[in-house]
């Protein structure tokens, strides 16, 4: 029986393959000037000590996270002490933190199947985000349905949530994407609880009931499933997508590099081995094309809202320049509104600016081509943490975080509602 069990939890969650990250550090170092940045840089670009970059360096003097494989400790210090850059160790045992984050979902996922509902509190599989999706599609047939916006590069189906009021009218409408990086799980759950939040508060709390009368919501719990099956089969830390590039060894395109706005400037590599690799063209990656295709199939969306994790940002437009956007004072008001009604929740202090020269330059991305073609409430948040867990956010932080970023999402699609264009 004990075995069975056992074989039964190998084939159910496939985590036992997984990459293991035993003896692995997080390095938080402080960059102070151009010259320090490029040390970094030059660090963070040599392949030899295998370095993953969580938080890259920018030009203005935001702090680096960069994950340290056991075996690259000592050369990688010795590196930073003779440099003279100052850094501190912020996650001290990356395996034990991955070995809790898998027995809570093992252990609920045993409670799911014994009966139990869906679990907000706990990260889950793509199959029962999918599952979800299509209970609350059933639980409220009048306001939601599951719609099926196209196929992954590993032939997954790719559903977002259609939250409407319209009968069959075409709507303003406002678009929700989360997890288009992989391993930035706290988004994905953020994304399920607000579609749950979303059909609860219909009818109950009047904000959502005046916006649901005047647009229709879509939201896209995961835009990068083959990525997410990735990172809970293969290695917890995938950001890519998983298509092959010709001529290469490596895997996959950064999906939010991909889109057709400013596509190979500055902020992207065209060397498929890295992590913001933009990919062969504008769309290449079937998961953004369908995303495209969709939005501009529709042609009425007002306001796109792309969830990242992790450093606490709310950014807009643009990041591929340090020019300012048109309609930059308006959308600096709205997130700032939008920080300020998330810190009044439980006082999580969010950064507020335009993509460029609040993190860096990163061209190719979701929010500059929504922006660019006729969108233009265009935002990002880096939801939780500032990086003391950083992608490894415990699980008991979904639901304190899904609720405070709620009152952020709100106060954004008010604001849609009452400035339609
Ligand atoms: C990208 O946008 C440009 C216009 O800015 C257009 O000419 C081009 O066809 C687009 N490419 C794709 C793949 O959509
Ligand atoms: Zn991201």
């Amino acid at each position: 029986m004990r075995w069975l069990l056992f074989f039964g939890a190998l084939i159910g969650s496939g985590v036992c393959s997984r990459d293991k990250f035993f003896g692995d550090q997080v390095f938080r170092i402080n960059v102070r000037n151009g010259d320090e940045i490029r040390k970094l840089t030059q660090l963070v670009n040599s392949d030899h000590f295998k370095l993953n970059v969580w938080k890259s360096p920018s030009t203005f003097g935001r702090p680096v996270d960069i994950l340290v494989p056991s075996v690259s400790l000592l050369p990688v210090k010795s590196f930073l002490k003779s440099q003279g850059l100052d850094y501190s160790v912020t996650i001290e045992d990356l395996q034990a933190l991955l070995d809790n984050e898998d027995e809570e979902m093992k252990h609920n996922e045993g409670r799911e199947r014994s009966g139990d509902n869906f679990n907000y509190a706990s990260y889950h599989s793509l199959e029962a985000i999918y599952h979800e999706m299509d209970s609350i599609a059933t639980d409220f047939p009048e306001l939601a349905s599951r719609v099926k916006i196209g196929e992954t590069f590993e032939k997954r189906p790719m559903y977002v949530l259609k939250f409407s009021t319209g009968g069959g009218k075409k709507r303003p409408a406002i678009w929700l994407n989360a997890g288009i990086h992989s391993r930035e799980w706290i988004s994905q759950a953020t994304a399920i609880w607000t579609a749950r939040k979303i059909v609860t508060d219909y009818q109950k709390d009047p904000a959502v009931t005046s916006i649901l009368k005047k647009v229709d919501i879509f939201l896209l719990p995961v835009a990068n499933p083959d990525g997410y099956v990735y990172t809970q089969t293969q290695n917890r830390l995938w950001r890519k997508t998983r298509s092959r590039n010709p001529g290469s060894r490596c895997i996959g395109a950064d999906p939010n590099r991909n889109w057709n706005a400013s596509f190979a400037g500055e902020g992207a590599s065209d060397n498929p081995c890295s992590e913001v690799y933009h990919g062969p063209h504008p769309n290449s990656e079937v998961e953004v094309k369908s995303v495209v295709d969709f939005i501009q199939n529709h042609g009425h969306f007002k306001c796109f809202i792309d969830l990242h994790s992790y450093s606490q940002l709310l950014m807009y437009p643009y990041g591929y320049t340090v020019k300012k956007a048109p309609d930059a004072e308006e959308l600096d008001d709205v997130a700032r509104s939008a920080a300020a009604a998330l810190a009044s929740h439980s006082g999580t202090k969010y950064q507020v600016g335009p993509t460029c020269t609040t993190v860096y330059p990163a061209s190719g991305s979701s929010i500059d081509w929504a922006y660019d073609n006729g969108i233009k409430y265009a935002f990002t948040f880096e939801l939780r943490d500032t990086g003391h867990y950083g992608f490894l956010l415990p699980a008991d932080q979904i639901i304190p975080t899904a609720e405070e970023t709620w009152l952020g999402l709100k106060t954004i699609m008010e604001h849609v509602r009452d400035n339609l264009y």
